[in-house]
């Protein structure tokens, strides 16, 4: 169409008068104008060319070819100099000579690769152009998204896996009990081999954990949530632990405040308080000095959260490690697991809540876990 209406303009140039020609003009070059715009903003690179000359870059092309400077047209030769792109340059000296239509990729090898999709289209006889497309961040997005389904099909099989070692697991732990009960009900075994059936009980226990804790990290499962008063579910897990307590010479305190019953999920959090209360008598057991934990449950207004503090004067953490708590398997235990913490992250997080942590070398520890109160519990309270 513009076409047309361009040669018809040219073919009675000489009946227009000036003021039409000015007219005529000024048109052409706000149409120019716009396309150029468009153009320039486009993501893809576009080149117009023939064998001996390039008269057009756009903006992304010049970016691409690293060539702000460079004035058009220009013949390809001296162009070089201006292209702090080379291989995108030597690409385009082999493309430009050959015939026919071309679609390539092209893998420009660097500190980081790059990759390109170029096409040439025949414009006119012997004019072509040139698309460049830079594919480097969607080849990155790929790739990631390839990295992530395989981890996350590694971790479906890992978890199925780790499912079927606890059906045999409680069987050898069921016969260890039983094997134990007979003992002390009077059936007499040697020294030995009790020792024997200590171990394996034992080492089954601490696989049963290792099993337990992956499945818990790596299963998705919705909370279950139910109103439950927080004093109460630490006392159930403080009972639980009593023996420990007394074994490791540990003195309790406890400050409670009066809080009201929030919705959470009673399981994940008693999993997540007992690992926290955990790890502080393992801190204290390599401690000489008074042994003391201290919990403390309040109403925190800045964050409308309840907040279960578990403060301990064990060992404490170097200041170095203390950002790699929660990582998956991060352990300076003997037989730690190191998906403690990990679970404890899960589970707070999973109820939107956050976790502090302060920590000094040989004085002691706390961990802060806060819990939003929900909608719900407030219109209860
Ligand atoms: N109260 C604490 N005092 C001192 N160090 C701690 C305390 N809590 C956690 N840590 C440090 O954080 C690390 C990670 O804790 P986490 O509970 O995740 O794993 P773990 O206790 O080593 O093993 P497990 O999986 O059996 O719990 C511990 O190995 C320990 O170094
Ligand atoms: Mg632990």
């Amino acid at each position: 169409m513009e076409n047309k209406f361009f040669y018809k303009f040219l073919e009675n140039i000489t009946k227009l008068d000036a003021d039409n020609i000015k007219n005529i003009l000024e048109t052409f070059e706000t149409e120019r104008t716009i396309f150029k715009k468009i153009l320039d903003i486009l993501d893809d690179a576009f080149i117009v060319m023939d064998s001996e000359k390039i008269f057009y870059m756009n903006q992304r092309a010049k970016l691409l070819m690293i060539s702000p400077n460079i004035k058009l047209p220009i013949s390809f030769e001296e162009a070089y100099r201006f292209f702090g792109n080379k291989t995108l340059y030597d690409f385009l000296s082999i493309i430009k000579n050959k015939e026919g239509y071309e679609k390539t990729e092209l893998i420009e090898h660097g500190k980081e690769d790059r990759f390109y999709e170029i096409e040439k289209f025949f414009l006119e006889d012997i004019y072509f152009i040139i698309k460049i497309k830079d594919l480097t961040e969607t080849k990155k997005i790929e790739l990631q998204l390839k990295n992530i389904e395989s981890i996350s099909a590694l971790n479906t099989l890992a978890a199925g896996v780790a499912h079927e070692i606890k059906n045999p697991l409680t069987a050898i732990d069921l016969h260890t009990q039983i094997i134990l009960k007979r003992i002390k009900n009077g059936l007499k075994v040697p020294d030995e081999i009790m020792e024997y059936i200590k171990t394996i009980d034992e080492e089954q226990k601490r696989l049963g954990k290792i099993v337990n804790d992956f499945l818990i990290t790596s299963r998705k499962r919705e909370l279950k949530l139910s109103l439950e008063s927080i004093n109460s579910i630490i006392d159930e897990i403080l009972e639980l632990l009593k023996p420990e307590f007394n074994e490791n010479s540990i003195t309790l305190t406890k400050e409670y405040e009066k809080i009201p019953d929030i919705f959470v999920d009673k399981d994940y959090l008693k999993q997540a308080i007992l690992n926290i209360i955990k790890n502080a008598i393992e801190a204290l057991q390599m401690k000489n000095e008074e042994k003391k934990i201290h919990i403390k449950t309040f109403y925190d207004k800045n964050t409308d959260s309840i907040c279960i503090s578990i403060i301990d004067n064990g060992i404490g953490i170097d200041q170095d490690k203390l950002q790699r708590i929660f990582e998956p398997y991060f352990t300076t235990k003997d037989y730690g697991t190191g998906l403690g913490l990990t679970i404890v992250y899960k589970v707070i997080k999973e109820h939107g809540g956050d976790i502090k942590v302060e920590s000094h070398k040989d004085r002691g520890t706390s961990f802060s876990l806060y819990i939003p109160i929900t909608r719900g519990a407030k219109l209860i309270r």
